[in-house]
């Protein structure tokens, strides 16, 4: 039997192509895994109205880990039309699959590294090296949310809080509500995540990104729970910063942070602007990590347009499937997979379009396995 099993979830549009090329490392670095493929994505949405089937819950009961490539999303209306006749009009809803695993299987730590290779023309500045920490099963993505917004739960909300008042010209069918759930668990969680690997990175501090200057409970119970958690790292400095002035910073002087913490919806946002900083999202890298299960994606989209012609940049896919070796213990098959990322970027011989090549999704993958 083999040493990990593993789910192999390419899911939407370029997915395939980025993990057909990560498959060539895995390979070559002969990890002792059995990939199991399960289905995830649009075509399960169209044609069963559950873009995350109960087989591949299953399967994802199973197993030490999985590897996903994509997923492609649309709003509400959208999806409803590119169900197939006989399921439509039936009020199924499309959720995100993704956000649904997360949430399912507790995967509550999104970790995103953001680093600037050397040698690649799409940094911002070179040295950038940037880790975001990003709570992940709560907040806005708690998915509580009401439209119309109903009478009884409009008179509860002004019996406790009397602001609601405020709206109380506008017909309930006139507001929507989403509700931004933080617990102190989910906080804490998120900071000690952040605190452990800047004490084993020897990294001198730590940001927590919120807003809590104006969303007084939740981002205030995140930045008072960082100060808690903070106590117990002497010689990791804990620094607060506001979102919006977060993302100023970050395109002033990038090289200041090292450790970013923040809540689910701020580090969406954030780490799209750091993958950006280190050349977009075909750098950008994620493990959504859990205590039985973890998750690994790049972030990028599906790209639908580009699927199945191998023209997107494999890199994101492949440091996401470093990380995921980090994560099985494999460290010496995760450094030499590093080390060959690190080496071809640098390189620079093998590129695809967005770095300036005109390389194959599969030649970069080729040309990363070659050094392993
Ligand atoms: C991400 C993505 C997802 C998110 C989408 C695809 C639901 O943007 O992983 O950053 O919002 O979390
Ligand atoms: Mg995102």
């Amino acid at each position: 039997m083999a040493k990990y099993k593993i789910a192999w979830m390419p899911g939407d549009g370029v997915g395939n192509d980025v993990m057909e090329a990560a498959k060539l490392s895995l390979d070559k670095l002969q990890l002792d895994a059995e990939y199991i493929p399960a289905d995830i994505g649009w075509e399960f949405w169209k044609t069963e109205a559950n873009p995350l089937p109960d087989r591949t819950i299953d399967i994802l009961k199973n197993v030490d880990c999985a590897l996903f490539g994509a997923i492609t999303s649309m709003p509400k209306e959208e999806c409803e039309a590119e169900l197939i006749p006989e399921l439509q009009g039936k009020g199924h809803v499309y959720s995100s699959p993704i956000v649904r695993l997360r949430q399912e299987f507790n995967l509550r730590t999104n970790l995103r590294p953001c680093k600037a290779y050397p040698g690649n023309p799409l940094n911002y500045k070179d040295g950038i090296d940037l880790v975001v920490f990003r709570e992940n099963t709560e907040d806005l993505y708690s998915g509580v949310e009401f439209f119309p917004f109903p009478d009884e739960v409009r008179e509860v909300v002004k019996k406790h809080n009397p602001r609601m008042a405020r709206f109380d010209s506008h017909p309930s069918d006139e507001v929507a509500v989403s509700l931004r759930i933080n617990t102190r668990t989910g906080c804490r969680n998120i900071i000690t995540d952040a605190f452990e690997l800047a004490k084993k990175t020897g990294r001198k501090s730590v940001t927590v990104v919120e807003k809590p200057n104006v969303i007084r409970e939740t981002s205030g119970l995140m930045v008072r729970t960082a100060r808690e958690v903070a106590k117990n790292y002497p010689g990791i400095e804990l620094w607060e910063t506001n979102i919006d002035a977060m993302c100023m910073w970050l395109i002033k002087n990038p090289m200041d942070y090292s450790v970013i913490v923040t809540s689910n919806m701020f580090g969406d946002i954030v780490s799209d602007l750091c993958a950006q900083l280190v050349g977009g999202l075909g750098f950008a890298a994620s493990g959504n990590i859990g205590d039985k299960l973890a998750v690994f994606e790049p972030t990028h989209g599906s790209a639908p347009k580009y699927a199945g012609q191998y023209k997107v940049n494999p890199m994101a896919m492949l440091i996401t499937t470093r990380m995921m070796l980090e994560w099985l213990g494999e460290n010496d098959k995760a450094d030499a997979l590093e080390n060959a990322i690190a080496a071809v970027i640098k390189e620079g011989k093998v590129r695809t379009y967005d770095m300036g090549g005109s390389n194959t999704t599969l030649e970069v993958g080729e040309a990363v396995a070659a050094k392993l």
